[in-house]
């Protein structure tokens, strides 16, 4: 399963420059864990965080002008950090598998000369098998929709300057024959909203781009609210929970169906975290709606989602996304604690990272959170914590890196207690 290893953010909210991680210049860095929690006080740019990577996802989808105002986000000017001029920008490091050699994507976007937001630069790079140093092969690079691509599977293109970056572009375009022209293509985009990697991303000669932007389409963002759980789908079994959750019932058809077994484990988890729980399952109305039914061992008549706690709904859809039989590569929550019982939150979090880490190659999790209790259930270098610098930007720090917090958790002493008791502050 593809792992993200780094995540560099520039200019996006409270994020002026916030590092997560390994980056293919920074290789003096931990890479990030299968489960990470970022951690902090009000405003400190976590959900900006988590927003993040919606709206990275969001672009790929909707194209950058409508990521921008999508969600509430409010536009570009909102987005890109207060005072500042330049592009907001993104990185990632990745891993498609465990084996493989990581790719960056880079991309930049910025404000034309009329006010709208475009795609001002896009890359994407990767070491060739055996080389441990040096600049990453390009295979990918755009400005301003215009740039050159390197079909197939190895390699890219070399350099060591912009400006032989910017000979091989002229040489191609007047058609003169290179060594790696062979191998290299002259794109040009018409819409600069898009990503490259969407509309490259779906040709057949390009594998690398093509799985890096089914990468990116596999992410999950849960934006699970108990209220749209509580709606009434039409009938028909599907997949995967949507991101509001909203189809419950619907996965639970599926489950049932296809997946009766996991569905039992999860019926039996679920029976250990809730009081009573007995049995779920779903009743069809006449006019084709999807009924969701819990039943609870001290009553006969079972309930229906819409008269089920909040919490019950939320623990029911997290263990429906654990035990998903075909998992998103990158699954991320907020707060998950919300509504839910606090001895609950030490085994939900177990489960998360268990998920995360297992066998059965399950999605990377990345979660905020605000509760002692469920980082209790963390190692150090899993948490990171956000802070508002004295220019009122994020700063971002690893648990890991303060010796005494893990020699301290090396010793028996629970992080989130070492968090409520002060140790993660800033030294
Ligand atoms: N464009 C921007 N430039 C700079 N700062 C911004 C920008 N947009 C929002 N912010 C600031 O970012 C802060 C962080 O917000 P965010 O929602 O990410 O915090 P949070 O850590 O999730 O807080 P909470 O724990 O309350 O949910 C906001 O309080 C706001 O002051
Ligand atoms: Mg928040």
């Amino acid at each position: 399963m593809a792992k993200i290893e780094g995540f560099r953010v520039i200019n996006f909210k409270a994020l002026k420059d916030v590092t997560l991680g390994r980056l293919w210049n920074r290789q003096d860095l931990e890479p990030i864990t299968p489960m990470t929690a970022v951690i902090g006080k009000n405003g400190v740019g976590k959900s900006s965080l988590f927003d993040a990577f919606g709206f990275l996802a969001d672009c790929l989808k909707k194209g950058v002008e409508e990521a921008c105002d999508a969600r509430g986000r409010g536009g570009f000017e909102s987005i890109r950090s207060k005072g500042q001029q330049g592009p907001v920008e993104f990185e990632i490091y990745y891993k498609e598998h465990g084996n493989a050699r990581p790719i960056t994507y880079e991309l930049s976007i910025d404000l034309d000369p009329y006010g709208r937001p475009f795609v001002s630069k896009e890359r994407l790079r990767q070491r060739r098998k055996g080389q441990s140093h040096g600049r990453p092969f390009s295979f990918l690079i755009l400005n301003k929709g215009q740039g050159m691509v390197w079909k197939g599977e190895k390699d890219g293109m070399q350099y060591d300057d912009e400006q032989e970056l910017m000979d091989l572009f002229q040489a191609l375009k007047e058609g003169t024959q290179t060594e790696e022209s062979k191998e290299t293509e002259v794109v040009e985009l018409e819409d600069l909203r898009k990503l490259g990697i969407a509309t490259l991303g779906s040709l057949k000669q390009h594998p690398r781009i093509s799985a890096f932007r089914r990468f990116i389409e596999g992410w999950y963002l849960s934006y699970f609210t108990p209220d749209a759980a509580r709606s009434l789908p039409l009938a028909g079994p599907q997949k995967r929970l949507s991101v509001h959750g909203d189809n419950l019932g619907n996965v639970v058809q599926y489950l049932e169906r296809e997946y009766p077994n996991r569905f039992k484990t999860i019926l039996k988890k679920i029976a250990e975290k809730i009081p009573g729980i007995r049995k779920i399952d779903t009743e069809r109305t006449k006019d084709g709606r999807l009924l969701l039914r819990f039943n609870d061992q001290g009553f006969n008549d079972p309930f229906y989602a819409q008269q089920m706690s909040d919490g019950t709904l939320k623990v029911f859809a997290y263990l429906l996304l654990l035990e998903d039989p075909s998992p998103p590569p990158f699954f991320c929550i907020e707060e998950p604690e919300n509504g839910l019982y606090h001895k609950l939150l030490e085994s939900l979090a177990a489960e998360f990272r268990e998920h995360a880490t297992g066998r059965k190659g399950g999605s990377q999790v990345f979660v905020t959170t605000h509760q002692p209790y469920f980082v209790d259930a963390l190692e150090p270098n899993e948490v990171w914590i956000l802070e508002k610098g004295a220019d009122g930007f994020s700063e971002i720090r690893r648990a890991s890196d303060y010796e005494l917090v893990k020699n301290m958790v090396k010793e028996g002493l629970p992080l989130g207690s070492l968090w409520y008791s002060d140790y993660l502050d800033a030294r």
